[in-house]
């Protein structure tokens, strides 16, 4: 096994910097557990950031996995794919009867949502009728389509020209969404859940509201569930917590228990928009990660981790809080089921997550002032505990 110098310097010398990465290597991980390159063991509470929602090596992934390894790992989209039509089965099941069209990423999956989107509207609504609406603070990807829709500056820096048919408005305000809405508009885009910009959650009013209004004005509610789906927020959707169907919605991350995937997930009626040639990807929906995301949604269901995620969630958000009153830094803590920040009053998440790693407790922070947490779905009350006690040492440090 190399040592972690060996890596930093392969790394500087060949590999493009995009990331700043922190100096860890992780080799190894168990459930909710990781080691690095020197031997040290680690507490996960960001899962890969929203991936490895089942823990890491999942014997139901891992499995599923040196099986189909084993036996046909890809054959051509051209061909009939029996992993594929089964897994879409199971997310028709588990979504009440929505279509999929997989790909390999979240942002892909948030490009054949538009993509889908657009050809409705020119079909249905007009040949001007070209304009989605996405919220303030948003993050859908990193793709040029994605950044366009993503509602952050700092991801569309130097990349310009970006693309026509997008326009912000700010997240949970019904009436600047009414405000917004014009001829041109086919639909609005939007995470139930704000993840990378800090753990934001929808009002119940605002998404039922939303919901109303594309009802009432022939628009299409896409909602990206990348981040939030898949257990995370105490149901399978996000959706189904505030009881609105949107018409498309989108999954990754979590979807194949580490594996890359990307789903667009389209209701009856306009799934069907997508004809043959209109869509494709390589790679989208191949026999390894099909069984693999199969085993990872059935664990989901098989041992109710949506219900797990809310109970912890709650035991969770209850033990920060209890620390926010021992704790006045802490200004807010904030989230739904295991998707959880703690805002700081003061400007040093940084340095509190790197003495967090430094101490074995695996986070995020973002900006100057907000830590988020997205701990595996299978995390215990005795892992809680332990993290909230090396986050209280942290933050006194
Ligand atoms: C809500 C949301 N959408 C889309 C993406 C992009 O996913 P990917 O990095 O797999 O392209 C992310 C990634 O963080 C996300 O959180």
């Amino acid at each position: 096994m190399p040592r972690l110098q060996e890596v930093v310097d392969l790394d500087r010398s060949h590999v493009m910097q995009t990331y700043g990465r922190l100096p860890v290597c992780f080799v190894r991980g168990e459930g909710a557990r990781l080691w690095d390159t020197e031997g040290k063991e680690y507490l996960d509470f960001l899962s890969g950031l929203g991936v490895c929602g089942l823990g890491h090596c999942h014997p139901r992934v891992v499995a599923a996995v040196r099986e189909q390894a084993g036996t046909l790992i890809h054959t051509s989209n051209l061909y009939h794919n029996a992993s594929q039509a089964r897994l879409g089965a199971l997310l028709g099941e588990v979504s009440g009867g929505y279509k999929a069209f997989f790909g390999n990423s979240g942002a892909e999956a948030n490009e054949g949502a538009i993509k889908l989107g657009r050809k409705w509207a020119k079909l249905n609504r007009g040949p001007d009728c070209t304009e989605l609406l996405t919220a303030l603070n948003s993050f859908h990807g990193r793709t040029l389509a994605t950044i366009t829709a993503t509602g952050q500056e700092k991801v569309k820096r130097n990349f310009d020209p970006l693309l026509p048919g997008f326009r912000h408005v700010p997240f949970n305000d019904l009436d600047a969404v009414a405000a917004a809405i014009t001829d041109r508009t086919f639909g609005i885009l939007l995470e139930l859940v704000q993840g990378e910009s800090g753990v934001y959650v929808a009002d119940p009013d605002y998404v039922e509201g939303l919901r109303a209004l594309c009802d009432e004005r022939k628009l299409l509610l896409i909602l990206d569930e990348v981040q939030c789906g898949l257990g995370r927020t105490g149901a399978f959707f996000t959706w189904q917590r505030y009881g609105v169907r949107p018409d498309i919605f989108t999954l990754a991350k979590a979807v194949a228990g580490g594996l890359p995937m990307g789903v667009v997930m389209a209701r009856p009626g306009i799934a069907e928009t997508f004809e043959p040639g209109d869509h494709a990807s390589t790679f989208g929906g191949t026999h390894l990660v099909c069984e693999a995301a199969r085993a990872a949604l059935e664990t989901i269901r098989d041992e109710r981790l949506p219900e797990r995620a809310e109970e912890m969630g709650r035991t969770f958000t209850g033990r920060l809080r209890a620390l926010q009153e021992r704790q006045p830094k802490i200004k807010e803590v904030r989230g739904l089921g295991l998707m959880i920040a703690v805002e700081l009053r003061t400007d040093d998440a940084r340095a509190v997550m790197l003495r967090c790693l430094e101490t074995g407790l695996v986070l995020n922070a973002i900006g100057d002032r907000i830590l988020r947490f997205l701990p595996p779905l299978i995390v215990t009350r005795g892992e809680i505990d332990r993290a909230v006690g090396i986050l209280e040492a942290a933050l006194a440090g």
